[in-house]
């Protein structure tokens, strides 16, 4: 059973676009490894658009020996010996978005040879698809070519939500489908993306089966491929905690080979990954919001495999500190009930409390708590 917990990894996108090749590939498994991060739960490293070449071989796909002169299959390897999963891209149309050859008509030997690669993860997009074909039945296509091949694929669905993918992407083979179009490295986008798109998905997650709202932009810092501005070390951490409230996978989006210390404390919060990987497989939602002229504060919460609640509380606004609260009755406990609060990021036990835990949240940063209800 494959992505049973929301998969963790590394594309290329966010940071490289086009500029990808051999090196960057392997320095990123060695990161991978050296940084902790494989240790942590990050196991895909995914290669996204423009590796191919520009004709097809023998009917197959190949790729960019300028880029890649060793081959797709000894980069696939270098990863299976580290200890990681290896993920490719390809499209549903004709052309991939970055108009490269894509597996239309061609899904069969394409997810064959995508197999005969040792590719264990394939992100399949949209661009390209001729006029009149249903979008779905081209994703379920794919699907049931990767199954025919027998090695477990985690089938990524990349159609930006475009026909509400989370109504029948699991049925399509499935293991995670994005919801939106493309996330950029800006404040803005995380709130668009994140905070107002995703609320209403929860029921459609679980073991198997993600709401996927896009790569994460923590640590890009405005550079690279879908920079945008940037974002500040306090909106990196909100963007973190909600994609961990929200069950989504984890795939790290910037070069991993120039991390700042805080970027590290960020992907490797070990408590916060925990509430990603939960094995309960709940997608969190939104339990309180406030929105008033510059003042926005929201409260999600997901509820764990052991009882307890992860809850991100959320200063949204322009206002420097806001106490932001997290009421017992809008978890559905009892305001009798006593629980153990703990910081999760610092890992601090913060001590018992029953009714509701407020706390004074910076602007644009985030409270991660986990309430235990006391046996
Ligand atoms: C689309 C996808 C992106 C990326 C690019 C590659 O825009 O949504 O995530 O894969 O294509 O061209």
């Amino acid at each position: 059973m494959l992505a049973q917990t929301p998969p963790m990894g590394w594309n290329s996108w966010n940071t490289f676009g086009d500029n990808i090749d051999e090196a960057l590939i392997r320095d990123t498994i060695d990161v991978f490894v050296n940084e902790g991060l494989r240790d942590a739960g990050y196991t895909y490293v995914v290669i996204d658009d423009l590796w191919a070449a520009d004709k097809r071989v023998n009917g197959r796909l190949t790729w960019d020996t300028a880029k890649f002169p060793n081959g797709i299959k000894a980069l696939s390897d270098y990863a299976h010996s580290q200890g990681l999963k290896f993920g490719m891209y390809s499209c549903a149309g004709t052309h991939t978005c970055g108009n490269q050859l894509a597996s239309y008509g061609h899904e069969e030997i394409d997810a064959q040879t995508f197999a005969e690669w040792g590719v264990d993860f394939l992100k399949y997009d949209y661009c390209h698809v001729p006029a009149g074909v249903n979008g779905p039945m081209l994703f379920r296509r794919m699907g049931q070519a990767l199954r025919a091949t027998g090695r477990p694929i985690v089938y990524s669905i990349c159609e930006w939500g475009t026909n509400k993918p989370w109504e029948w992407g699991a049925q399509a083979g499935g293991h995670m489908w994005r919801t939106t179009g493309d996330i950029a490295d800006s404040w803005e986008s995380i709130l668009d993306i994140g905070f107002q798109r995703q609320a209403e998905l929860a029921p459609y997650a679980g073991p198997g089966h993600w709401n996927d709202p896009d790569m994460l932009v923590v640590g890009m810092y405005g550079k690279g491929n879908v920079a945008q501005g940037g974002c500040t070390d306090a909106e990196y951490r909100c963007h973190f905690a909600l994609w961990c409230l929200l069950a989504a996978p984890l795939m790290i989006g910037c070069d991993v080979r120039s991390m700042n210390q805080t970027t590290r404390d960020i992907l490797l919060n070990h408590e916060l990954i925990a509430v990603n990987q939960d094995p309960l497989g709940r997608q969190g939602y939104r339990v309180g919001q406030v929105d008033y002229a510059y003042e926005i504060a929201e409260t999600w919460a997901k509820p764990l495999l052991d009882g307890s609640i992860a809850v991100g509380m959320f200063n949204l606004g322009k206002r420097q500190q806001r106490l932001v609260s997290a009421p017992w009755e809008s978890l559905g406990l009892h305001p009798e009930r006593a629980c153990q609060v703990r910081d999760l990021w610092t890992g601090e036990n913060l001590g018992v409390f029953t009714a509701c835990f407020s706390a004074h949240v910076a602007s644009h940063d985030v409270t991660m708590i986990k309430i235990t209800p006391i046996a």
